[in-house]
């Protein structure tokens, strides 16, 4: 069965500019300078996936020639919602497509024992139920820290809401599906399965020690 038919709530950018990166991007000799770059330009690339479902409004402007009917992104503005650390290296990528996007954060880690998440900061911008969401989060392992940050952001009253990711695991894309069934996952990839420590195979490690040099 294809990876459509198995996850309908995935998207996986096949583009060859994102598989290029992405090779680079798990190489384990790629320098956290690299690999920053990296997370940073992956990011810009998903985001025209992710948002390929806005909705544009006709406006008039003039060019220099003449008067037309042009169409702009229309009413819900983008809140973008990194996951602490390792989102935070999504942002600015995204960004640099969606200037004017607001920023929320959501801290949490996961506990080593248990692998369920831990909450300790949230901050989303008001007026919720009138903005597009996107969970930015590298790693979608078991699932548990999107599908938290996703409820954490649904009881701030959001409506809308998406997850963008770099490496999904079949059991954090299905989590997803069984607790938020209306929340798109787009990702770079998809990969095989998790080790016994909760971490993705074949993965690219840990994503936030990665980022900022905590091993
Ligand atoms: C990583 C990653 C996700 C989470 C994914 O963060 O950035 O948030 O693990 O795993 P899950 O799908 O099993 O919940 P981590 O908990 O290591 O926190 P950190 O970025 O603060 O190191
Ligand atoms: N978090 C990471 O940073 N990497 C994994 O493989 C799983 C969770």
């Amino acid at each position: 069965m294809s990876d459509a038919k198995k996850h309908p709530n995935l998207t996986i950018v096949a583009h060859p500019l994102v598989q290029h990166k992405m090779a680079l991007l798990r190489d384990v000799s790629t320098s956290k300078k690299g690999f920053r770059e990296l997370v940073d330009e992956l990011s810009m690339l998903l985001a025209y996936e992710a948002t390929k479902e806005l909705p544009l409004q006709p406006v008039t402007i003039d060019t220099p020639l003449e008067r037309m009917e042009a169409r702009r992104v229309a009413g819900k503005k983008v809140t973008l919602v990194p996951v602490l650390r390792a989102g935070l290296g999504m942002v600015d990528g995204v960004l640099r497509l969606m200037p004017s996007a607001r920023v929320g954060h959501i801290g949490l880690y996961r506990d080593h024992a248990t692998l369920e998440p831990v909450h300790y900061y949230f901050k989303i911008p008001g007026d919720a139920q009138s903005r597009e969401f996107i969970v930015l989060d590298p790693m979608l392992a078991t699932g548990g820290s999107a599908s938290a940050a996703v409820s954490a952001i649904k009881q701030g009253g959001a409506a809308s809401v998406r997850l963008m990711c770099l490496v999904a695991a079949p059991e954090g894309v299905e989590r997803l599906r069984a607790e938020h069934p209306d929340v798109p996952v787009i990702t770079a990839a998809l990969d095989r399965q998790l080790n016994e420590n909760g971490y993705i195979l074949p993965g690219l490690g840990d994503a936030g020690d990665r980022l900022f040099g905590t091993k």
